[in-house]
């Protein structure tokens, strides 16, 4: 058992490693999930996302540390853990001989659905993602997006309570990646599903998820509600200024005099401005400041801090080089 586990997490695991030659691509990751989570895991190419998903379903063997998946060691009980997850892969295999309802009750009855609820649990699937119409073609014919839809569905069809996604909506046009989102929340929506989401799409992970942890060379780097990220660790904040447009020379040189003010850059209209500070602490003074120069201030507010501004304030530097490297 490890430690600080409760019967509500569904996964746990303490120093988890998995290196492949010199690369350590999950490197003493200690994580804990709770029953009703959507987590989502966030890093670049090669964080270690896909092989984290890969241990915790007993794919692939660790090198170091334990993991506790419902309670069950995925290498030990893989075939028990997998009745009870579902799995959407990077890239899912599907049968593209078969049909997509072939897809379904095959996989169905591979994972134990009862005979009796095979055909009835596939049809409401295949409604659902919009592939009814489409049931009996060969799932070769298929577009990309009904893939990838047909992927999820088969990952669903066994009624699982804890569910892996691993970059849902890659291929997915937004109405489909809309729906997705819908259903993720459905399916942890009573509180007792669980959702484990690999993702790249920030704006996904910010709608979504209670908690993101993030990544970086297969170590955690950060974890917490996307809120409580943004805000812990944005190193400064953004204001729209508005001003009566015959202030806004006198708004510009009182800024300038603030050593809090990091930066004063035109706003897309003419009489506001968007002001960079350290904290925000740094408002009060400033509004007063201008007040007090006879600027009639209409507007000043801060811009919400996003999981976005997160990302590139932990990713930063790796992204520059990055884009370094592309330029040269
Ligand atoms: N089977 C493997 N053999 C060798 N190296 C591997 C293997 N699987 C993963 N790696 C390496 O482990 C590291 C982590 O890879 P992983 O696929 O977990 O990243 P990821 O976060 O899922 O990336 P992406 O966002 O591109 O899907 C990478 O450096 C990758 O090259
Ligand atoms: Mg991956």
């Amino acid at each position: 058992m490890i430690k600080g586990t409760n019967a509500e997490t569904v996964i746990a695991t303490q120093s988890l490693t998995r290196r492949f030659g010199q690369t350590v691509a999950v490197d003493g990751l200690t994580l804990q999930v709770t029953r009703g989570e959507i987590l989502g895991f966030l890093g670049h190419n090669g964080a270690g996302k896909t092989t984290t998903v890969r241990l915790l379903n007993g794919v692939l063997a660790p090198n170091g540390g334990a993991i506790s998946v419902l309670g069950l060691d995925p290498l030990r009980d893989g075939v028990a853990l997998r009745r009870r997850t579902g799995v959407l892969t990077e890239t899912p295999s599907l049968d593209e001989r078969l049909t997509a309802r072939e897809n379904l009750s095959l996989y169905a009855e591979l994972y134990g659905v009862p005979g009796a609820d095979v055909s009835r649990r596939t049809l409401a699937l295949l409604e659902t993602f919009e592939l009814a119409d489409r049931a009996d073609d060969r799932v070769g014919a298929y577009s990309r997006g009904m893939k990838q839809r047909l992927a999820i569905a088969r990952a669903l069809v066994h009624e699982p309570e804890l569910l892996f996604l691993d970059e849902p909506t890659s291929g997915l046009d937004p109405v489909a990646t809309r729906q997705m989102h819908d259903l993720i929340r459905d399916f942890a929506g009573r509180g007792e599903r669980t959702v484990f989401l690999c993702t790249h799409n920030l704006a996904e992970a910010q709608r979504l998820c209670d908690r993101v942890c993030v990544m970086e060379q297969g170590r955690l780097v950060a974890v917490g509600a996307p809120r409580e990220l943004a805000q812990a660790l944005t190193t400064q904040l953004r204001l729209d200024l508005e001003v009566a447009p015959e202030h806004l020379a006198a708004a510009r040189q009182q800024l300038a005099r603030m050593p809090q003010v990091r930066a004063v850059e035109r706003g897309e209209n003419g009489a506001t401005l968007t002001i960079t500070v350290a904290q925000r602490e740094a408002i009060p003074a400033l509004n007063a400041a201008l007040v007090q120069k006879g600027v009639a201030v209409y507007r000043l507010v801060p811009h919400e801090a996003t999981l976005e501004d997160v990302y590139f304030s932990l990713h930063g530097d790796a992204v520059m080089q990055r884009e370094a490297e592309v330029r040269a």
